[in-house]
């Protein structure tokens, strides 16, 4: 990460950033705490190198995130 100020624009910017933002922050809180709590040994099946990102600059995410409980 090489500019500074650098922070993300998920949620837009300036007069039409996202009015769900802090919603959106919350339920991605309460769904990422109720998983790690249920499941304290969620751990990657594969090796990181092997994630593959989506093709897209539209929704930048992972093609699948294959994951197991220990
Ligand atoms: C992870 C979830 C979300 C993401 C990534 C997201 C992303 C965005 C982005 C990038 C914009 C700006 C669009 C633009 O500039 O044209 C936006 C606008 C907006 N979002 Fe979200 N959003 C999310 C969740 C939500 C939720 C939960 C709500 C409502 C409960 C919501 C309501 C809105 C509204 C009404 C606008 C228009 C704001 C305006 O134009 O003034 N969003 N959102």
């Amino acid at each position: 990460m090489q500019r500074t100020p650098n922070r993300h624009v998920a949620f837009g910017h300036g007069v039409h950033y996202c009015v769900g933002a802090p919603l959106a922050r919350l339920e991605g809180r309460i769904a990422l705490e109720t998983l790690v709590s249920r499941f304290p040994r969620l751990r990657l099946a594969v090796p990181r190198e092997e994630l593959r990102w989506r093709k897209t600059t539209v929704l930048r995410g992972l093609e699948a995130l294959p994951v197991r409980v220990d």
